[in-house]
């Protein structure tokens, strides 16, 4: 019991570890340009460099609670304003995001505004404080297109729980569509037993690897990422725990 506490204790430190303004090296240029060799010493000091990766860290969670139909997709973008990538987010042609100043974007000031009917996302979605953080954070930074996922050399499946592991993956990447007073598809993915119905009759894992026979979640975007889809592989050949 003591260690399901601790593991996910650790697990919402790891989650909002990115939201820690005071520390940490800022690298503005790190990713600007691919053809220059990055000397940025990511593999031996992952765990001090808490600069904001946009991959890992700001886009599920706009793909999770701003891009469902009718709302900031690239179908019919709301607005003109299409979430689903970085190339819409900064250049669609309304520039909601002005790096390096979070009051000026109106990306940033959709999610903090007072005046009810500006306020994003819509109620009854939120985003918890964490996740507005993050995202000054980013533009903080520069708002570039940084990519974490081949700095963290680990990816720990060895005994995956339910609650130290699949509860914060689904809350990062679905539950903004599938959780809430009307999930999408009538599937709360907040809830466990739906979790495991889905796990146990394949779709959970056929979805989110984008498995051929499957509809792709999240429904825009990438897919998400390798360490995430070989944690949920394994808690469900572990049996579910
Ligand atoms: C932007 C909103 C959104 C996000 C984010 C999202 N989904 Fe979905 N999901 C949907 C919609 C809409 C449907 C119904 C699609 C359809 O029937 O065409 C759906 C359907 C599903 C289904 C049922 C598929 C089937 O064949 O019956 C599963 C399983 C699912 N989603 C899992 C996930 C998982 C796992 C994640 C996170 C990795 C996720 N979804 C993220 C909107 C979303």
């Amino acid at each position: 019991m003591t260690r399901i506490v601790l593991a996910s204790l650790f697990s919402a430190l790891l989650l909002i570890s990115c939201a820690d303004y005071a520390s940490g090296p800022f690298h503005p240029r790190d990713d600007d340009d691919d053809n220059r060799p990055d000397t940025t010493d990511t593999t031996t000091h992952p765990p001090t460099d808490t600069s904001v990766c946009f991959t890992r860290d700001v886009l599920p969670i706009l793909l999770s609670n701003c891009t469902m139909a009718e709302c900031h997709d690239s179908y019919r973008p709301e607005e003109g304003i299409d979430l689903t990538s970085y190339v819409t987010i900064m250049n669609g042609g309304k520039s909601i995001v002005k790096p390096g100043n979070p009051g000026g974007s109106k990306l940033y000031e959709s999610l903090v505004t007072s005046e009810s009917e500006e306020r994003m996302p819509p109620p009854p979605r939120s985003l918890t404080q964490a996740q507005i953080d993050l995202i000054a954070k980013w533009i903080r930074e520069g708002a570039t297109n940084r990519d974490c996922s081949k700095d963290s050399t680990s990816c720990d499946t060895t005994n995956v729980l339910y609650t130290a592991q699949v509860v914060p993956l689904m809350a990062l990447h679905c539950t903004g569509c599938h959780g809430g007073s009307s999930p999408q598809a009538g599937i709360d993915l907040s809830v466990r037993s739906k979790v495991e119905l889905y796990a146990r009759n394949g779709k959970l894992l056929g979805t989110m690897s984008h498995s051929a026979g499957f509809i792709a979640m999240p429904p825009s975007g990438p897919r998400v990422n390798d360490c995430a889809i070989n944690t949920i592989k394994a808690w469900i050949s572990q049996g579910l725990r």
